[in-house]
């Protein structure tokens, strides 16, 4: 049985006392809803401690949404795998679109990033999806495997074992347009295929989540789909009690 995650990624959103209302109000909840989902969320770098304690003990995995690639030294400005250990991080992603497009992460600095978490022993959510223009070109399968084979291609099955794919389409981050549940299937199924060719075993067993304008009104018709294992909810991660009924529509 594969393990079922809900993640929030807050983005560059949120503030302490953000982070005291939200944790109000999700705080009780958590214990119930991580009976069916792994619950999981990633605040800003700065807010991880406070989140961390706000849900300390309730089962709420601890994300970070970036991570340096190199392991300490003069790197101005960048967190270590080992920091985010040190404060009990669990889940960090990896290779988001945004970190891709707007600060020219390559498929080599997402290896390095992955190597790491692993060496940390931090669950990498490494993000994949293609872009509208790549879509309507037909190469979203192309785009797609070659994200996956350069991070597949650079470590052992064992490595990987604990790894979190996301689908993420460009096209349907933060626009409201959610793929649709069709959509999203044949590119889980796709990406699967991709890990299979690796290792099928590996393949059972990864979750593969899917982001991109996950609202109440879409999450349950995408989850029930055969190879969608949760999602990585962005804007809608951010109101407690629509990502609540997110989480709730995991069965
Ligand atoms: P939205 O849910 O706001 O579209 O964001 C998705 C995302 O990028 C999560 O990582």
């Amino acid at each position: 049985m594969r393990q079922k995650i809900i993640a929030g990624n807050w983005k560059m959103n949120g503030s302490q006392s953000f982070i005291d209302d939200f944790s109000s109000q999700l705080q009780p909840e958590i214990e119930k809803l991580s009976e069916r989902v792994k619950v999981v969320l990633a605040p800003p770098a700065v807010y991880l401690q406070q989140l961390g304690d706000a849900f300390s003990g309730s089962g709420l995995g601890l994300g970070a949404q970036n991570v340096a690639q190199d392991d300490k030294g003069a790197f101005t400005g960048e967190i270590s795998a080992a920091m985010l250990s040190d404060i009990g991080v669990e889940y960090c992603l990896v290779g988001h679109s945004e970190r891709r497009t707007l600060y020219s992460e390559t498929d080599q600095m997402v290896v390095a990033k992955v190597a790491q978490l692993i060496e940390k022993k931090i669950i990498p959510v490494l993000c994949v999806g293609e872009t509208l223009a790549e879509r309507d070109a037909d190469q979203a399968e192309l785009v797609v495997r070659a994200q996956l084979e350069a991070v597949l291609s650079a470590f052992s099955d064992v490595e990987l074992a604990s790894m979190v794919i996301a689908y993420e389409p460009v096209w349907a981050i933060g626009t409201g347009k959610t793929a649709t549940p069709e959509i999203a299937q044949a590119m889980h199924a796709f990406i699967r295929s991709v890990v299979a060719d690796k290792s099928a075993s590996l393949a059972e067993r990864c979750a593969i989540l899917y982001g991109g304008s996950v609202s109440v009104a879409t999450a349950a018709e995408l989850f029930g789909q055969l190879d969608i294992d949760g999602g990585l909810v962005g804007g809608a991660s951010l109101k407690a009690d629509d990502f609540k009924k997110i989480c709730e529509s995991m069965d």
